[in-house]
């Protein structure tokens, strides 16, 4: 009898083994507001993939694209009160928490290449805009590329002046703003979510986003015309709650960490690709005119938008500003 009860301690303690495995003791509920065929919908289901195949189990990453949770302003409270731990705001989000600063990276035709971003995003500059977040209870952990913006409008679009009167979507920052009154536009701030409707409905003539987050979101249907005017760029904050992140063991810290920055690399490298599929999706859709502009007519912008740089000025600390033009030197 005693080999069958062996036989039954044994089959029970690896049955008990396998559930402990099954059941992850750590949850990291992430919350975003675009789709998953974007660079952040993509690059969030990397770093899920790496960390949870790396913790066999013990930590899963749920994460919740579309604002299937939460809209963009709700989901920087969630991240504050504790109802998710990760988030990747755009970086033009962190006005609204107070941190003007952030707004830098809004500022139109702020850096010539990627190169210089990376070297902002990567170094001092980048640190010391993290050591903002703590104030409010936020750890900073990485910063994710989308890309360079385009305008876009229901009317022929390839001059500053093709602006003038229009109602423009933006998201709600400052910077963005004064960007659409230069060019004699009405910004109206809205959250991405509700992007599509009001150009649909007509609450808005245009707006400016990313080539990848304008066709994942199908805005090329409601949009006649694009113009390539890679004014600004749009980048994120992968956050965390800093009271849960202090709270981790330091292992599962460091494999997150590590998953992160393997996720962070491959989204840097993919974010442009994404972009110009886009692009080209929405060239082949025939249902929007894409007028790729020349060196000389993006000229025109950055002339037709060189006040708001002015007008930001008592906004967004001038040393700041001076530092990223240093490095883009
Ligand atoms: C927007 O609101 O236009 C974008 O920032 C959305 C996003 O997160 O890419």
């Amino acid at each position: 009898k005693q080999p069958v009860l062996m036989a039954a301690a044994i089959l029970t303690s690896m049955l008990l083994t396998a559930t402990a495995q099954a059941k992850p003791s750590i949850v990291i509920r992430f919350s975003h507001v675009v789709e998953e065929d974007t660079p952040k919908g993509q690059a969030a289901l990397e770093f899920k993939r790496l960390v949870e195949s790396r913790s066999r189990g013990r930590v899963q990453v749920q994460v919740y694209p579309n604002s299937s949770l939460y809209k963009d302003k709700e989901e920087l409270e969630a991240l504050q009160l504790g109802a998710v731990e990760m988030l990747a705001p755009s970086l033009a989000k962190f006005g609204q928490l107070g941190l003007r600063d952030f707004e830098v990276f809004d500022l139109p035709y702020i850096f010539p290449n990627r190169d210089t971003l990376n070297t902002v995003t990567r170094g001092p500059i980048g640190r010391k805009l993290f050591e903002q977040l703590e104030a409010r209870g936020i750890k900073g952990l990485a910063y994710w590329d989308n890309g360079f913006k385009v305008m876009s409008s229901n009317t022929p679009l390839r001059f500053p002046e093709d602006l003038k009167g229009k109602r423009m979507r933006i998201q709600p920052s400052r910077v963005i703003e004064a960007q659409m009154e230069a060019l004699g536009a009405t910004p109206i701030p809205l959250a991405f979510s509700d992007a599509y409707a009001a150009l649909e409905t007509g609450l808005v003539d245009g707006t400016e986003n990313p080539p990848s987050n304008l066709f994942s979101k199908n805005m090329h249907l409601v949009q006649k015309y694009v113009a390539v005017t890679n004014h600004g760029y749009l980048g994120y904050a992968v956050i965390v709650n800093k009271k849960f992140w202090d709270g981790l063991p330091g292992d599962v810290r460091k494999l997150l960490d590590d998953s992160l920055e393997e996720a962070t690399r491959k989204n840097n490298q993919e974010a442009d690709k994404l972009n110009r599929a886009a692009l080209d999706a929405v060239k082949k859709s025939k249902k929007t005119q894409v007028n790729e502009l020349t060196d000389a007519e993006r000229a025109v912008w950055r002339k037709a938008l060189e006040p708001v740089y002015r007008k930001m000025e008592g906004r967004i600390d001038r040393d700041l500003i001076n530092a990223i033009r240093r490095v883009a030197e």
